[in-house]
């Protein structure tokens, strides 16, 4: 038997220890209370006393039901029940936004707001006694985080949609801008044509010059304005095709004969070195392959130096054939050679070039090549020059249908 001196100082340790183990749930961040197998509440820590304004007397000794009538049969309640009765374990609150238990805290005004909370209840057996322990974690700043991302995120989708729409009403509007502008510049092209070519009488020379500025300056705008059309369809998927058997050497012929005044300006010559047979078929569109020969034969005249040659090849290989111009002018600098077949780039890009054009031709043959199942490519060297090819499908009347 121990002494009473003894006894006394043993609960005196325990009295200290129980003491210390009470401090310590005070000092915790989390709401704890303890439920025992009666379904009374026998551990109310500081937290729960500060968040339910029930102090641990109102709250001790009393039943749950008691302390919380509202979450009478509720889950939490059954849950509770389940710890107590077949010891599971739950996580409560699986989503993050969920108040469980009228809990709050004071905000700076003075205002109460709810407490968000994440719930764990777990039972716990000391003694041969079944308890079940009640955590309650304050998620209020993930939740608010949570709510605040969930509006950026939402805010980010309106302004794609914005941004998409203004895509889409760019577009529309290119292309009804240049539709609209087509057809009057086409007339007064026409127009200056006639009256630079005398026919309307003979004009002074001063003036004469002018008019030829003003016929060049709106073809070019209508360059432009093709090209503009062109990427368009191109970026809407419009681009239509009539893809057909095109006898390839008349209509290289004919690029080439319609180029060569083209040429003449920059003192170019374009001449047809290697020829395949004639009445070679290859599987194109016959007007969006001119397009291409166009672009090709008229850069490499803007791009070759002067009294030069531009060498036109054609070679058949397998079911391919390539057709090469191949020029010997200023080549394409190895820093611009990635960047020649995006939208309007071009090597010199100032103000104070001299040869024109809208740097949208070489996007435009990329596309048009790559719809009519061929390939585009170059080779060059700076100041030697630059040949460009095109490879074509060859028209076999059985694999066409
Ligand atoms: N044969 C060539 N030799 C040198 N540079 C070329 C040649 N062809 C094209 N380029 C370069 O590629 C650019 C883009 O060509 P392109 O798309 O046809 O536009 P554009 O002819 O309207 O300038 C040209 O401005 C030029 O810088
Ligand atoms: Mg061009």
């Amino acid at each position: 038997m121990p002494s009473d001196g003894k006894r006394n100082s043993r609960c005196t340790a325990m009295q200290e220890s129980d003491h210390l183990f009470e401090k310590v749930l005070d000092l915790s961040e989390n709401g704890l209370f303890l439920i025992d197998s009666e379904r009374k509440i026998v551990l109310w820590n500081e937290w729960m006393v500060k968040a339910s304004s029930i102090e641990r007397d109102e709250a001790i000794g009393f039943t749950f039901s008691e302390v919380f009538p509202a979450l009478a049969g509720k889950r939490v309640a059954s849950v509770i029940n389940a710890a107590l009765d077949s010891r599971t374990a739950s996580l409560l609150s699986r989503s993050l936004n969920k108040a469980i238990f009228p809990l709050f805290f004071a905000g700076g005004n003075g205002e109460k707001h709810r407490i968000e909370q994440s719930v764990t209840v777990k039972p716990i057996r000391s003694n041969g006694d079944d308890y079940c322990l009640v955590q309650i974690t304050d998620v209020t700043s993930m939740v608010q985080r949570e709510e605040v991302l969930k509006v950026l995120a939402k805010e980010a989708e309106e302004a794609l949609h914005a941004a998409e729409d203004v895509s889409r009403f760019k577009s529309e509007f290119t292309s009804t801008v240049s539709h609209e502008l087509r057809t009057p510049l086409t007339s007064i092209r026409g127009s200056l044509g006639l009256v630079s070519s005398g026919v309307m009488g003979a004009l002074q020379p001063e003036v004469n010059k002018l008019i030829d500025i003003a016929y060049s300056n709106t073809e070019r705008l209508l360059f432009l304005i093709n090209d503009i059309l062109d990427i368009d369809k191109i970026e809407s998927g419009n681009m239509s095709f009539v893809m057909e058997a095109v006898d390839l050497m008349p209509l290289l012929k004919q690029a080439i004969e319609a180029n060569q005044p083209y040429g003449d300006q920059y003192q170019v010559h374009y001449c047809l070195k290697e020829e395949v047979a004639q009445g070679i078929k290859v599987h194109a569109d016959r007007d969006r392959l001119m397009q291409v020969f166009n672009n090709l034969l008229s850069n490499a005249a803007k791009f070759s130096s002067e009294n030069s040659d531009v060498e036109i090849n054609v070679i058949q290989k397998g079911g391919m054939v390539r057709v090469e111009v191949k020029d010997s002018g200023i080549g394409i600098p190895l820093k611009f050679q990635s960047r020649i077949f995006e939208k309007f780039s071009q090597a010199d890009g100032s103000d104070t070039r001299k040869v024109g054009g809208t740097g949208l031709g070489l996007s435009i043959s990329k596309a048009i090549m790559e719809m009519m199942k061929g390939a585009i490519g170059f080779a060059t060297e700076e100041g030697k020059g630059t040949t460009f090819y095109i490879d074509l499908c060859l028209y076999d009347a059985e694999k066409v249908t």
